[in-house]
């Protein structure tokens, strides 16, 4: 209701600012306060006392050429100028009435579908082969899902795009390494220590000659299509990714085998894309390699960077597959949208690539190409988040610790669930905890995990949202009557009505800046909020009158169900007990 009325306000004053001397950026600063005695109105601006002087007029003068352009209609009942210019609305609660109607009886909770949806590459989670999945991919993993949920639930044609790093000259050496596992231990060996594998095979290839010749020489068969190294490549890849399957389910991620696009599937174009760029004049010879040059990017010394997109060796780079990449999601995929989570400092590895790809005719303008970062994950001291012991944290311990940490908190609680009903309520505050603690936070910065803030049942965490929707279904066992129409009778429920109206701008928020954190605030605040109306406004009390009890229900039913579906887009489960 605020952001409506400031926007009828806004156009008011452009429609009298006929001068033009009010700016953009002073309009954005329009306030719209909700009133503390409620006979003055619902809500109330000084926004004439703002602009007196720009527009060379007395407030009271303002306020009543802006009250000639508002007028009452549906949403608003009535205007009033009070004092040396305030403006005063009354809202119509019979319009807050129906809106909300409107959202009770709607699935989607009159969340929009996007008019014109397009097709969305997101590329996500990107782990790579014969390593395990580090914090940055969890973060990745994590925040481009709820994009993914939210794109998908506006209507958006989604392509999830696991870009998992399955191809390089690092293949010769594990295909041999696995080849002497084998030989040592047999087929269907256990290889759920990634670190431990990777870490040995560069330890047989730094000290024995012998191995190293092999591995060359794989590298080298490998990528002649040779049968039995392809084999060997194809069974590192499936014991990988089977592993990190088995996290995404555990962490309720949608990605599934079916979206592993990884950087080998682009193997094929490169030399292609390589000579096309020669051909263009975008990729000149440097000392045997092929570079590009981008005027953009330049050092210090204002020379301009070189990109290499082939080695002297003849081998490609990152870089190069990322073009390629961006041809075939353009080409073939027919994507509207590319949305990038990868960290931060990948920043000008995409800058690079997109620029190289857009001189090259790859991609038009029309197709967006956006890149969300994200900052580092830091332990509780400020540090790049370790084991104790400096190595890198595994996801599934992690996952383990906290699960074990929500065992011990059920128990601090009286929880008195038991059994399969038990883990599942351990398994969604863990889960949701984790990534609540990720997503809450503006992904732009780095962020502190920390255990006790993100397991704690107070404050803007995935816990406190859980338990606040538990309660209420609570009410909903003990109640008698059924919720009916809402019928706005003090403050508490007009502030609940007015957030319960906002979810549908949250989830849009999301979807264009593709930042979860706007969609958290705006749970945390509805339940903030919530929990206000619940201590001031008795449901189930006797004297409370039928209509009342009726139309608070709805309040409280519908709190539930915003919270439900902003969650799940979240990725994360609500339970009707806890
Ligand atoms: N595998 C890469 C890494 O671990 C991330 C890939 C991101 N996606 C991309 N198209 N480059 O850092």
């Amino acid at each position: 209701m605020k952001e409506y009325l400031q926007n009828l306000l806004k156009n008011a004053i452009k429609e009298i600012d006929t001068t033009h001397e009010i700016s953009p950026q002073l309009l954005q600063k329009i306030r719209v306060d909700r009133t503390k005695d409620r006979s003055h109105g619902d809500f109330a601006t000084n926004a004439a006392m703002m602009f007196s002087k720009n527009l060379h007029k007395k407030p009271i003068e303002v306020a009543n050429a802006l009250a000639e352009k508002l007028k009452t209609g549906d949403a608003i009942s009535k205007i009033e100028i009070a004092g040396p210019g305030f403006i005063n609305f009354f809202v119509n609660p019979e319009y807050v009435s129906e809106q909300l109607a409107k959202m009770d009886a709607d699935p989607r909770l009159t969340v929009p579908q996007t008019p014109a949806p397009q097709n969305v590459v997101i590329d996500y989670s990107a782990p790579n082969v014969a390593k395990e999945m580090a914090v940055h991919h969890l973060r990745s993993t994590v925040i481009g899902d709820a994009v993914v949920r939210v794109l998908e639930f506006l209507g958006e044609h989604v392509i999830r795009a696991n870009h998992i790093g399955d191809w390089g000259t690092q293949f010769g050496m594990l295909i041999a390494y696995l080849e002497k596992k084998e030989n040592e231990q047999g087929q269907g060996m256990d290889l759920s220590d990634f670190e431990a594998f990777y870490r040995e095979a560069k330890r047989c290839y730094d000290e024995d000659a012998e191995f190293a010749k092999k591995a060359r020489h794989y590298v080298v068969l490998l990528q002649g299509g040779d049968d039995y190294c392809r084999r060997m490549w194809k069974k590192l890849v499936t014991m990988t990714m089977d592993q990190n399957q088995r996290l995404y389910d555990r962490l309720d991620v949608t990605l599934k085998p079916k979206d592993i696009m990884g950087e080998s599937l682009y193997n094929d174009m490169l030399p292609g894309i390589v000579k096309d760029l020669q051909d263009k004049n975008i990729a000149v010879e440097d000392q045997g390699a092929l570079v590009v040059y981008l005027p953009q990017f330049k050092n210090k010394d204002g020379q301009m960077l070189g990109n290499i997109v082939r080695k002297q060796d003849g081998g490609y780079l990152y870089t190069t597959t990322d073009i390629a990449c961006i041809k075939y999601r353009v080409e073939k995929l027919h994507a509207g949208r590319i949305i990038y989570f990868t960290d931060s400092r990948q920043a000008q590895h995409m800058e690079t690539v997109w620029a190289i790809c857009r001189k090259a005719g790859y991609v038009d303008d029309s197709v967006s190409l956006e890149h969300c970062p994200f900052g580092m994950m830091l332990g509780k001291d400020g540090h790049p988040f370790k084991t104790r012991s400096g190595g890198t944290v595994k996801l599934r311990d992690l996952l383990d610790e906290a699960e074990s940490r929500v065992r011990k908190l059920l128990d601090e609680r009286g929880s008195t669930l038991e059994g399969a009903e038990r883990e599942q309520v351990v398994h969604n505050i863990a889960v949701g905890a984790v990534k609540y603690a990720d997503l809450s936070k503006n992904r732009n910065t780095d962020y502190i995990f920390d255990w006790d803030q993100m397991l704690s049942f107070d404050g803007n965490t995935a816990p406190y949202l859980q338990y606040a929707y538990s309660r209420i279904r609570a009410i909903f066992r003990k109640a008698q009557v059924q919720p009916g129409k809402v019928v706005i009778s003090n403050a508490d429920e007009e502030t609940l009505a007015a957030k319960l109206l906002g979810f549908a701008e949250a989830v849009q928020a999301v979807g264009e800046k593709c930042l979860p954190n706007l969609l958290c605030n705006y749970l945390f605040e509805l339940a903030e909020i919530y929990m206000h109306f619940y201590e001031a406004c008795p449901i189930l009390k006797d004297g409370v009158s039928d209509d009342i009890r009726r139309s608070r229900l709805t309040l409280c039913d519908l709190t539930a169900k915003v919270l439900r579906q902003g969650l799940s887009l979240l990725g994360i489960n609500v339970m009707e007990q806890m």
